[in-house]
């Protein structure tokens, strides 16, 4: 079976093909960052725009690329969910459309249950169960992962997002957007010994995250002392030292809970290298393993999706004719997929 995935959730406008025999034959991504840098953040309508623009001639190259005719193209996945509405119903819009026309299924797939199963490209994938640490813009969240479908949440933030609070610090210090790559390069110069930020909410029992008072804690920092280079570097370092901690600590902590040993890291904010470092250390005197999809499969992307919709597709999952998409979707109301692995 082979399936044409698409992603548009956001800004970032993703193609590709899956095949199950062959695997993963194509992906391409283009990225907005260009488009909403100069706003700081993603502006919806402009990031619906564009993938408008962009998405039917990049579906065209990647069948291209992939040897891969109509005719080939057994479903269509598209992202259905979380995320931004306007930018989603592009993607449905034109995935649903096009499998009505070649008469095929199509499916609307959960953005996150992409993240989560992007290590299922690799060539050594994790094996069930695992816990699954999902850290982006929009979400920080511990799932305990039984089988494809069996998500238990066992902590999420209560405000912010991670990747948000990384995107926020870097504001605050006028670095560039997105914020965690603009953070984590600025801390390289930063004095590990000059600031400590707390570590919230890890001094309590429980798997839930707050990030918006490392946020003001940053902010209040940012105002008391005169932002010179060396201070910038001092104060990005602060806070990734503790949001890279306090991720750390919950994720030891759930894996003690839960005795599972494999951890899996999904999610943006999963191609940072302290974390990733840090991670290994802790995994190692509990004898479990850390697995990480490959950096461009950490960020947004349709390959998951290309992956999720043909796990789905060949189960007999198919959307009606409507088009739809959720702003809002929780991952623990997903349906668990037969066939376990
Ligand atoms: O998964 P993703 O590409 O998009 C969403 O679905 O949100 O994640 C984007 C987030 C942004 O907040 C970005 O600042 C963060 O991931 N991010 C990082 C790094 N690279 C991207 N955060 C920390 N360190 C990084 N190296
Ligand atoms: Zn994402």
């Amino acid at each position: 079976m082979r399936v044409l995935g698409i992603e548009t959730s956001c800004d970032d406008t993703g193609v590709a093909v899956y095949d199950g025999d062959r695997g993963l034959l194509v992906h391409r991504l283009y990225s907005q960052i260009k488009i909403h840098e100069q706003y700081g953040g993603v502006v919806p309508e402009l990031a619906a725009r564009d993938h408008i623009r962009k998405l039917l001639p990049m579906v065209r190259a990647v069948m291209q690329e992939a040897r891969t005719e109509r005719g080939d193209v057994d479903g269509i996945a598209y992202t259905a969910g979380p995320g931004l509405v306007g930018a989603l119903l592009v993607g449905a819009a034109l995935g649903r459309s096009l499998a009505w026309s070649w008469d095929i299924p199509a499916l609307g797939v959960h953005h996150m249950e992409g993240h989560l199963l992007a290590p299922m490209l690799e060539s050594q994938p994790p094996k069930f169960p695992f816990i699954a640490l999902l850290v982006s813009g929009g979400h920080t969240l511990l799932v305990d992962v039984d089988g494809l479908g069996q998500y238990r949440i066992m902590g999420e933030s209560r405000d912010d997002a991670v990747g948000e609070a990384f995107d926020k610090a870097a504001k605050l210090l006028g670095l560039g957007y997105p914020g965690g790559p603009a953070i984590a390069a600025a801390a390289e110069q930063g004095d590990p010994q000059r600031f400590r930020f707390p570590r919230p909410m890890t001094d309590r029992p429980g798997l839930d995250f707050s990030f918006s008072g490392l946020k003001t804690f940053t902010r209040n920092t940012v105002l008391a002392h005169t932002l010179d280079r060396q201070m910038l570097a001092d104060i990005a370092y602060a806070f990734q030292d503790a949001a890279v901690d306090t991720l750390v600590i919950k994720c030891r902590r759930a894996l003690r809970q839960s005795s599972r040993e494999r951890l899996v890291v999904a999610g943006g904010v999963g191609a940072n290298q302290m974390l990733r470092q840090r991670l290994r250390h802790m995994v190692e005197p509990l004898g479990a393993h850390v697995f990480y999809p490959r950096p461009e499969l950490c960020t947004d992307n349709a390959a998951m999706i290309a992956y999720v919709g043909y796990r789905r597709l060949l189960a007999g999952e198919r959307d009606s004719l409507q088009i739809k998409v959720r702003a809002r979707w929780s991952l623990a109301t997903l349906k668990p997929v037969g066939g376990g692995e």
